[in-house]
């Protein structure tokens, strides 16, 4: 009773044919007379129909099996009688007439529904991850996944990359996120890290000759979980010697067209759009914009530098900016609407959000009182009012009015469905600061990392301005998502040396830290640069998914947790002996 073919190799050509099929009983039918079993293997659904003339022996063990049971079946294909066919299924116009049956194992009650759509909790799906894979659209999003990470190895082969592993076990360096650190026994007290990513060792591998690099790479992180978050994800992570931006970008569009063609059969337009850091900022709020629908925000500081109202003045006077966003036909909005918006805004920072709702004839609004005339006809022209639209503002630091602006207006994009679900949005992110200050540690840190190299035309300003220093750092954002982002490196020990001063490193530290890396670059480094995705979230997006746990076969709870293995657990005082390491009471 060994299979013959899979479910949906069988269609109406088949009809006459005897086949063997191995699977799952998917679901059991007994209409008296017949008895109809949906056989479920991992290409999808067929229809077996048992009848006591047919084989009166498989007809009694088919009133006994149960969703679930794993049989192998043997019988002849046939046309399904008119008005039976079922157009939902791939293998709908045809049945099994079965003749033989056999179950190879039985199955308890499954503790949910395998069928897509099932609304359970997520901890009893990742409990019992191994059925919740059985249900069709999470075996899909994992061939997908297995497609989408093929087309990238083929695509780069073709181009000459070539796939080197680099270690797991690494030295920590603290920077970004935490480490997970694992206990070295042999060298008590010491410890490894797990790669948040291979950043140094692909740039070693530049040194060493290599050229063009990739690999398929665990990355383990933690920091905080959220949707598109895992403590382990996998990158697509490359490195190429000898190009610049511009090259690594067209291979990555290539690329990209490559995995869409196989993976949803969809033509992208090529090149993606460019735009700048600052105009992300200014004009979405946010440097991974999500180009699906517009409602920019709209600069006024110019406009309301001298204003009256002390709100907005003040703001500026303290180096501060006045933006707003006009959300169109939002002025029906009832005020707890708009107080609802203000929430949100106060929760991203806002000390308030002034808004002007604009009527057919008249405004209504709690600042217009304090504007001049001039002032209230500059912001109508600016945002293009009309009446039945709303005018919300923040004034604050640059940064703030961003984040605040920005969340509105995502808010406000899904609320008033300006999202075109369908759509894919490509855009790079570029011209990205060097370094930003943070204000919890008082320094500067790299906005992407370390090693990544300053715009040639801004090396002076690393001594006289580094907050005005430009990278050569470029993110790719797909839907508002980042799915990837990279750069351009430093290759001169001098200027890496510099980069770790800036950040707060002394010479002891970047040493101690870093030192084999700048040692390496005395010795011949070509200029380099790369980039990585996360694999996770492009194939989120590509299916349509709304969190990364949904394409990842195995993966963390949001609290960093497997509840099939239950790990992280606990482990024997010997294992903690070896490894020198007492817990401590709580
Ligand atoms: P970066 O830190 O931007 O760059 O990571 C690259 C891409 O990895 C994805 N990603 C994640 N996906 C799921 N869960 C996470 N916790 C997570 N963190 C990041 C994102 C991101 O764009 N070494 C550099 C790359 C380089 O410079 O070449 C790096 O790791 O999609
Ligand atoms: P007030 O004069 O403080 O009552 O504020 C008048 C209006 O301005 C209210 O609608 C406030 O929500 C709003 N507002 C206060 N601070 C800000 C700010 N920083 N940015 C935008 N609007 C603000």
């Amino acid at each position: 009773m060994k299979r013959t073919c899979n479910a949906t190799d069988l269609d109406t050509y088949s009809v006459g044919q005897e086949v063997v099929l191995n699977g799952w009983v998917d679901s059991r039918r007994d209409h008296g007379g017949l008895i109809f079993i949906d056989l479920r293997d991992r290409s999808g659904i067929i229809q077996l129909v048992f009848s006591p003339e047919v084989a009166i022996e498989a007809f009694h063990l088919a009133e006994s099996v149960r969703s679930e049971y794993v049989v192998a079946s043997r019988g002849k294909v046939s046309l399904r009688p008119e008005a039976t066919e079922n157009p939902n299924l791939k293998t709908g116009k045809i049945e099994i007439y079965v003749e033989k049956m056999q179950v190879l194992n039985t199955a308890k009650t499954p503790p949910f529904y395998i069928e897509d759509n099932i609304d359970v909790d997520e901890n009893l799906r990742l409990k019992y991850r191994y059925l919740d894979l059985r249900r069709p659209e999470m075996r899909s999003n994992l061939m997908l996944r297995h497609r989408v990470v093929k087309t990238m190895r083929d695509f780069l082969d073709s181009r000459a990359f070539v796939e080197i592993e680099t270690p797991i076990l690494m030295k920590s360096t603290p920077e970004g996120a935490r480490d997970y650190l694992v206990p070295s026994r042999v060298h008590p007290g010491k410890f490894f890290a797990l790669p948040q990513s291979p950043q140094i060792f692909k740039q070693i591998l530049m040194v060493a000759g290599m050229e063009k690099y990739f690999q398929i790479a665990r990355c383990f992180r933690d920091e905080d979980l959220r949707a598109d978050r895992q403590p382990e994800f996998t990158q697509l992570d490359m490195e190429m010697s000898f190009i610049d931006e511009g090259d690594i970008m067209a291979l990555v569009e290539a690329m990209i067209r490559d995995v869409f063609a196989e993976a949803k059969g969809q033509e992208l337009t090529l090149p993606f759009a460019r735009l700048p850091y600052d105009e992300a900022m200014q004009k979405y709020g946010n440097d991974k914009p999500d180009l699906r629908f517009g409602l920019e925000i709209v600069e006024l500081t110019g406009l309301l530098k001298d204003t009256e109202f002390k709100v907005f003045a003040s703001a500026v006077q303290s180096g501060g900016v006045v933006r707003a966003l006009n959300a169109k036909g939002c002025g029906s909005f009832t005020r707890k609407e708009i107080d609802a918006l203000g929430a949100l805004a106060v929760e991203n920072g806002a000390k308030g959000m002034a808004w002007i709702v604009v009527g057919e004839n008249e405004l209504r609004s709690p600042i217009t009182k304090f504007l001049s005339e001039e002032q209230v006809n500059g912001i109508l022209q600016a945002l293009q009012a009309e009446p039945g639209d709303l005018l919300l503002f923040a004034a604050d630091q640059a940064a703030i009015a961003a984040r605040v602006l920005g969340n509105l207006r995502l808010e406000l994009g899904r609320r008033l469905q300006l999202i075109d679900e369908n759509a894919l949005s490509f855009v790079w992110v570029v011209d990205f600061p060097l370094l930003e200050y943070d204000d919890e540690e008082k320094r500067f840190v790299a906005m992407h990392h370390m090693f990544t190299a300053p715009r040639t035309e801004d090396i002076g300003l690393l001594d006289s301005d580094p907050a005005l220093v430009k990278a050569r750092a470029y993110d790719l954002v797909l839907n508002g998502t980042e799915i990837g982002g990279g750069s351009i490196r430093i290759h001169q020990r001098e200027l890496q040396e510099k980069m770790f001063a800036l950040v707060g490193m002394s010479n002891e530290e970047a040493n101690g830290k870093f030192g084999y890396m700048l040692e390496a670059f005395e010795y011949g480094t070509p200029p380099h640069g790369g980039i990585a995705f996360g694999i996770d979230r492009l194939l989120m997006i590509i299916a349509g998914r709304h969190s990364i746990r949904d394409v990842i076969a195995f993966p963390k709870t949001q609290s960093a947790a497997c509840p099939m293995t239950e790990a992280p657990s606990e482990v024997a005082l010997k294992q903690l002996r070896e490894l020198y390491i007492k817990i401590k009471e709580k």
